[in-house]
């Protein structure tokens, strides 16, 4: 009778102390702070292509000193093929973010480093947003856009291009460049990004390995502007398997060999996109709005 007056007055009290630790012990809130990017590239098997992805990582570091850095290769092929031929692989993003989560960070901003939201894409955002609904992983995970999101994207990319590559276009020459394409809906967007480029510059086209607009597209396009010189650059992030052989490569069905044989002087030029500085700086933006929205809960990706 005694213990039951006496926790009839304390318990209520001492519960109302211990209220707000208890709610944030089953949160995790307990945990100090610890944030941390991860940076969720397509990957390369070629060796010497890796380099523009360092080198995004250096200009990442670089701009968020104080934040620790990690990568995931979200192609499975890509990571297979690297772990029969090295032995090792790369994380990918599952991989990544687990061990993210079991190394006590709190706050993870993912940067998607695609060009479009195609498949590789909704791969990584359906990762995310398991990762969000899991227990005790993660406090906030913010998704940063991949390089291609809005109108105004392909507007700074388009100027990006023209100006890296096509400034000093002489009459007789034109600007190629090579995206890999894709047959989800967002492959429209390299055809939209042709229309901001046919806008800013003459005779610059946007071709693609694997959709449209396709190859058979720009010879025409090439014909129709009566150039004779041509000058072929990859738009993917590294310059790798296809830009150095389906577009450049010595075998009569690359892009080069066909343009060659139709008459055409060939240049080509071996630069991902991620190793360059114009447009790597879209992708550090994309992050930085990433970092910013882990303070809310919201998905950024449908607010802007
Ligand atoms: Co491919």
């Amino acid at each position: 009778m005694y213990f039951f007056c006496k926790t009839r007055v304390l318990l209520p009290a001492v519960l109302l102390l211990l209220l707000p630790a208890l709610c944030m012990a089953g949160h995790g809130h307990d945990r100090p702070q610890k944030t941390g990017i991860l940076l969720a590239f397509f990957g390369t098997s070629v060796p010497s292509a890796q380099t523009a992805l360092d080198s995004f990582m250096e200009r990442a570091r670089a701009a968020h000193p104080d934040v620790e850095l990690r990568r995931a290769w979200t192609s499975s092929v890509v990571r297979e093929k690297l772990r029969r031929t090295t032995g090792q692989a790369p994380f990918g993003v599952v991989r990544a973010l687990a061990q993210m989560a079991e190394d006590g960070f709190t706050h993870v901003a993912v940067q998607s480093l695609h060009t479009i939201p195609g498949h590789e894409f909704d791969d990584l955002r359906a990762v995310v947003d398991s990762f969000r609904r899991m227990p005790d992983a993660f406090e906030q995970l913010s998704l940063g856009k991949p390089l291609l999101w809005s109108d105004r994207d392909m507007k700074t990319i388009a100027r990006a291009l023209i100006d890296t590559h096509g400034n000093e276009l002489d009459p007789d020459a034109a600007l190629v460049f090579m995206g890999h394409g894709t047959h989800h809906p967002s492959g429209a967007f390299y055809a939209a990004l042709q229309f901001h480029l046919s806008r800013m510059a003459e005779r610059v086209f946007m071709g693609t390995v694997e959709g449209s607009p396709s190859l058979r597209d720009i010879r025409q396009e090439l014909q129709q502007a009566g150039v004779r010189r041509v000058r072929l650059v990859p738009f993917m992030s590294v310059a790798g398997d296809h830009a150095m052989n389906d577009m450049a490569g010595p075998q009569d069905d690359s892009w080069a060999s066909i343009l060659r044989a139709e008459g055409y002087e060939v240049e080509c030029v071996l630069q991902g996109t991620a190793d360059n500085p114009a447009i790597a700086g879209l992708w550090l933006e994309h992050l930085e709005l990433a970092l910013k929205h882990l303070q809310f809960a919201t998905d950024e990706l449908d607010r802007h």
